[in-house]
């Protein structure tokens, strides 16, 4: 799969994957990571986890994926199409503000995405999603309906979601990625926080 440090692409195998992954029994995959500020607070915070953060865009990520802490990776790779590397080993999964095709695939409920995503994860993995106003407006839903069709779709897919969390501006502005700290002094300061399960 194609990992990225700083500027630099490099393809990891399997056994170079496996070797990283040794000595860690929880596994975080951060999707849609952005520039990746979350990915690194999280593995930074948690030593004993091993965090992936995943995007299909490169360019951002040129900043915090120099980072060198043996529990974290960067993936270049569509939420659609996720590398079979993965397959069974995610513990926990977090969506932290998506917008463009991966909320789409949440808000269509697309078999593919849900597939794939259910192919990478270890039973009884958890997840959270946390959805903001803007994004659900450019697709054409308010944040309520928007965040109702997800959890829906979720719990289609197997999930089960509970009720929404509100994230207030001071909750976005304490939360650790670049797109939180945006919308908190941006002029739609709304988010909803899904936790949830595989059943
Ligand atoms: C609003 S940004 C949020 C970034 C980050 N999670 C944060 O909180 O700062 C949404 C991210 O989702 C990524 N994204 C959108 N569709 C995607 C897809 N189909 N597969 C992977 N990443 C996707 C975008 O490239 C972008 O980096």
């Amino acid at each position: 799969m194609e990992t990225i440090r700083g500027r630099l692409s490099l393809d990891l195998d399997l056994t170079d994957f496996y070797t990283r992954l040794a000595n860690y029994n929880r596994i975080s995959l951060d999707l849609g990571t952005g520039d990746g500020k979350f990915a690194l607070c999280h593995a930074e915070a948690f030593p004993s986890h091993f965090v992936i953060g995943v995007d299909s865009c490169r360019e951002n990520l040129h900043e915090y994926s120099r980072a060198k802490l043996p529990n974290l990776l960067y993936v270049i790779a569509s939420a659609q199409s996720l590398p079979h590397e993965l397959s069974g080993l995610v513990s926990h999964v977090t969506i932290n503000f998506p917008w463009g095709s991966l909320l789409g695939s949440l808000l269509a409920g697309d078999s593919r995405f849900m597939h794939g995503l259910a192919s990478v994860l270890s039973p009884g993995a958890s997840l959270d999603i946390r959805l903001n106003g803007g994004a659900l407006t450019e697709q054409g839903w308010s944040l309520i309906d928007g965040a109702e069709c997800i959890c829906e779709n979720l719990e289609a897919a197997g999930w089960r979601v509970d009720n929404p969390a509100v994230m207030d501006s001071h909750a976005l502005r304490n939360f650790p990625s670049t797109w939180a700290k945006r919308l908190a002094f941006g002029r739609d300061p709304r988010a909803l926080h899904l936790t949830g399960n595989l059943e």
